[in-house]
């Protein structure tokens, strides 16, 4: 009758000491995009399938990364970044880190391993838009020392229709 819960005192003990191994960011491969795309609906209010995170992901130029367990490669990922480099100006398209995971360093270390491949590809300059009230993305992005180069007035709206501003930060590379 009870012959599962070896199963399940396995599974309990995989995931506890899964969750004490290092988060490691390596390259976004396909099998991680039903995740991203389910990372990326906790953190915007229009999501993106899988399906679109396939088709960006296969644009001239586009990489991402995702961050995970090492040695546990089956498991979801804790966070995610897409990127786009075309003629040595670069763009973060999205970035996200599952609400669980969120003010561990990982959106850190998902930017500098971003910046790290940018450096190897000698890129000159990356760019990215940011909602003016996003308080944990901006102090992640100054942080990397980028700086306000423009601002969309009203380019974002919420539910309710208010409306917010873009910033657009660049970070100089090189
Ligand atoms: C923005 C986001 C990716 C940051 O990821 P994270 O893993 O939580 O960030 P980190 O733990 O790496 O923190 C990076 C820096 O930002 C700061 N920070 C993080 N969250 C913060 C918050 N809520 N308020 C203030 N500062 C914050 C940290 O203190 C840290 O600075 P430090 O190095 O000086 O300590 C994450 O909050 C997220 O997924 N948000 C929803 C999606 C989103 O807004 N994406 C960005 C769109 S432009």
């Amino acid at each position: 009758m009870y012959w599962y819960l070896p199963w399940v005192w396995t599974a309990t003990f995989w995931n506890e000491w899964a969750g004490t191994l290092p988060l490691v960011a390596v390259p976004m491969q396909p099998e991680d995009l039903d995740f991203v795309a389910d990372i990326h609906s906790q953190a915007f209010d229009r999501p993106w399938s899988g399906d679109e995170f396939a088709a960006l992901l296969s644009q001239p130029g586009a990489f991402g990364f995702v961050a995970r367990r090492v040695g546990a490669p089956s498991n979801a990922p804790a966070g995610f970044v897409l990127a786009r480099l075309v003629a040595g100006e670069a763009e973060i398209l999205t970035i996200a880190v599952s609400p669980k995971f969120r003010g561990r360093g990982v959106g850190r270390m998902l930017m500098d391993q971003v910046l790290q491949h940018l450096h190897q590809e000698r890129a000159d300059s990356l760019f990215l838009e940011v909602d003016e009230e996003n308080a944990a993305a901006i102090a992640l992005y100054r942080r990397l020392r980028f700086a306000e180069v423009g601002r969309r007035p009203a380019y974002y709206s919420d539910d309710r229709g208010r409306k917010t501003s873009a910033l657009v930060l660049k970070r100089v590379l090189g």
